[in-house]
């Protein structure tokens, strides 16, 4: 292919008119905010109904755009897998992310992403996984061990969050990082909510302002430890970043570190958050579930206080299964966007270059001609033989093709360490009755922070 067909991060993609859209069917809601609350309010409702009314390509309008959502695993593997590179990540994530979170991984494009995504996948092969597992298993075991004392009702979302927080502050930035850890962590913390406030601009006393504030503080940490961590042999992943080199053998400069490393802590804690909040919600609600996964581990024959291997994670696959089925039901990234770079057709129609795209994980992962009962948990639909006649695009929480996940693994070990203390020490239960409501965009979270019983067992 060409290379002047492909958008360069530089190139300026002018937005398709909106008259261009007007063949594809669809309703546009309201001016100026257009459907952004219907979303907001009630997103799986949201596309069901649209899609029932209009069919798996419709138009919308969203964040101040008209876009078109394509539904179903073939429009995944369209749009994610993307092989005639047809559609822009950075253009499609801009309105976002782009303001706090610029030129992170998934904000870049074809030929720049690959040579940036190759240099990076460096601090995620095994050596330094092992050593990001021996910190986790540390914060997890600690973590857990406190709980274990103080065992009764929790809010379990506010705790998860916190217990991800600190688990990035030693296995993203190292345990020497001394009493600047509040600071740069409330810094983060600031960008992370900022990034999804509907309020875009950083007006004074808003999020966003808040957030920009944050960035500045996260750039001058980073850069101002950059050359202290070269020297060192650090084992932490912004350590690892410090040293990795393109393949001219060249070390990333200071602001790719800067980027990359804001955008990875971002792209790791609300995700893993709400997916372990969502999992062990079920597990809680689930208590035959629960009580299988509690066999499994202690199937692995290690005692309670002892650490956790790679070797013993492997041996999890039913906590694998689980955990995939609670993202399957409560996808972390709900719905992906992209731009597209050219004309193209999907299903009869076509959309020219320009028109913003949308994918969603939440509506395929909810169809019931592929997830039969899709409101049950049940993770025997992981099975290997149940997933070999499924479309390899319908279960999709972590993307597909040149920009999925490159935390994949990093956060199934940390589900899994997690779950192997859990419930080797705890049992978790939910008050009779009790179902929690969730906000499920931008990202899933229990609106009363998820209330559960804990009770320690031996
Ligand atoms: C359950 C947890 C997680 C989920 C569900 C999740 C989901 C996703 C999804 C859907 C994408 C692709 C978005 C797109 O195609 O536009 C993505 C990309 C990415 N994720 Fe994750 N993520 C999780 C955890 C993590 C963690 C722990 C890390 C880092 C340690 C991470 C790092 C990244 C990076 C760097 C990208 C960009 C990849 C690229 O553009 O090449 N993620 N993630």
């Amino acid at each position: 292919m060409s290379m002047q067909s492909v958008a360069s991060p530089a190139q300026v993609i002018t937005p398709a008119k909106a008259r261009s859209l007007r063949h594809i069917p669809g309703n546009e809601g309201w001016p100026i905010v257009g459907r952004t609350l219907n979303i907001l309010a009630d997103p799986k409702g949201e596309v069901e109904r649209m899609s029932a009314k209009y069919g798996p390509v419709y138009r919308s309008r969203v964040l101040g755009e008209t876009s078109i959502t394509l539904l179903g695993p073939e429009a995944n593997e369209l749009v994610l897998f993307d092989q005639q590179k047809l559609f822009s990540s950075t253009h499609g994530w801009e309105i976002v992310l782009g303001r706090l979170f610029p030129r992170g991984l998934m904000l870049l494009d074809f030929d720049e992403h690959r040579l940036h995504r190759r240099a990076l996948s460096v601090a995620f092969k095994s050596g330094p996984m092992k050593s990001y597992l021996a910190a986790l298993d540390a914060g997890i075991a600690a973590r857990v061990a406190l709980w274990k004392a103080n065992p009764g009702q929790m809010q379990f979302y506010p705790a998860m969050k916190q217990l991800t927080l600190d688990l990035a502050a030693t296995s993203f930035l190292g345990a020497g990082i001394g009493p600047e850890v509040e600071e740069i962590t409330r810094a983060f913390v600031d960008m992370v909510a900022a990034a999804v406030t509907p309020i875009r601009q950083p007006l004074p006393f808003t999020q966003m302002a808040r957030g920009v504030k944050g960035r500045e503080r996260i750039v001058a940490y980073f850069s101002e430890q950059i050359p202290i961590r070269r020297d060192r042999e650090g084992e932490d992943l912004f350590s690892q970043l410090c040293r990795a080199t393109h393949e001219d053998g060249a070390l990333l400069s200071t602001r790719d570190i800067v980027d990359h490393m804001s955008f990875l802590m971002m792209a790791a804690h609300d995700t893993l958050t709400s997916s372990l909040t969502s999992f062990i919600g079920e597990l809680a609600a689930n208590p035959e579930w629960q009580q299988r996964l509690r066999e499994e581990v202690r199937g692995l024959g290690i005692d309670a206080n002892d650490p956790s291997s790679l070797d013993n994670l492997e041996k999890m696959p039913l906590t694998e299964m689980a955990f995939k089925e609670a993202m399957r039901k409560k996808p972390p990234v709900p719905s992906i966007p992209r731009r597209a770079v050219r004309d193209f057709t999907f299903r009869g129609f076509a959309i020219p270059a320009g028109t913003l795209v949308g994918v969603n994980p939440l509506y395929t992962h909810h169809m019931p001609e592929i997830w039969p009962d899709p409101e049950a948990f049940n993770p025997l639909r992981f099975t290997d033989e149940a997933q070999r006649y499924r479309h390899r695009f319908a279960w999709v929480p972590f993307g597909g093709g040149a920009h999925m996940c490159l935390g994949l693994h990093f956060a199934h070990m940390q589900a899994k360490t997690f779950t192997r203390h859990f419930l080797q020490n705890l049992e978790v239960s939910l008050e009779p009755g009790y179902k929690p409501a969730w906000q499920i965009w931008p990202i899933p979270k229990p609106r009363d922070g998820l209330r559960v019983t804990l009770k320690a067992i031996n």
